[in-house]
């Protein structure tokens, strides 16, 4: 019993002084590190725009063969088009360089942004919110969630665009984040379309033209 407690006694005093000489001794190496699982860290590629005699133009970078289609199209905003990867209010809804949220819809508000605003309100948006934006979706009958917000409080009509925006993109509370599901263009679509509704609501007799207020109250 005695000799197995001395053979781990100088077993453990080997392994102590061996790493006190072999181990990290504070000193920088200029030499690569054992690799025993190499990572792809080096392989065979080319750096971009860096020469090489391989293509007949000597460098490695080459121009996009001809009628190859490009992979994003910018969004025509009021201000001309914008390029997803822009720091621009389109794509984040806040005035450039600071936190401020942009007050209008920066995509042109046309009779086709209201339609598409429309159809993507009633897939993402009403089931929780209501197809009138009141709060009072299919998912508040079901018992799913029962304290939605109503986009028809006057909190919410004087949000600013951006900010409504913002809340598609990020969600709030206990909303999810829309943005990995609804795209950019799509965001504003929706947003336009929700003022459509708020003003559908808002709106009263003496905002309609003489003849049409007459006709109403017949
Ligand atoms: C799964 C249910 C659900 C869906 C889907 C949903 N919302 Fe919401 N939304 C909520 C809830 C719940 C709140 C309240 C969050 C809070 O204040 O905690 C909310 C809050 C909001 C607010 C108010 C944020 C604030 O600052 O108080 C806005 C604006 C809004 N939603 C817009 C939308 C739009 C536009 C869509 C569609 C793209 C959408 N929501 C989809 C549940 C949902």
């Amino acid at each position: 019993m005695r000799h197995v407690l001395y053979i781990i006694l100088i077993l453990l005093t080997v392994v102590a002084v061996g790493i006190g000489i072999a181990g990290r001794q504070g000193r920088l190496s200029r030499k690569p590190p054992i690799e025993v699982f190499p990572d792809m860290d080096r392989q065979l590629k080319l750096r971009p725009a860096q020469p090489n005699d391989f293509f007949p133009n000597g460098l490695s970078s080459q121009l996009p063969p001809r009628g190859t289609v490009a992979r994003s199209e910018p969004l025509q905003t009021v201000t001309g088009p914008v390029y997803a990867f822009e720091d621009a209010p389109v794509n984040t809804g806040r005035v450039t360089g600071t936190t401020n949220f942009v007050e209008t819809n920066p995509l042109p508000v046309t009779g086709q942004l209201l339609q598409r605003g429309r159809e993507r309100f009633n897939i993402y948006c009403a089931p929780c919110h209501g197809a009138l934006g009141d709060g009072n979706g299919i998912n508040k009958k079901l018992g799913v969630m029962s304290a939605v917000a109503n986009l028809q409080d006057k909190r919410i009509v004087e949000m600013a665009d951006g900010e409504i925006f913002n809340t598609i993109t990020f969600g709030k509370g206990l909303m999810g984040a829309h943005g990995p599901l609804v795209p950019v263009a799509d965001r504003w679509a929706v947003v336009a379309y929700l003022r459509a509704l708020q003003l559908s609501q808002l709106g009263s007799v003496d905002d309609l033209l003489p003849d049409q207020q007459a006709a109403f109250k017949k």
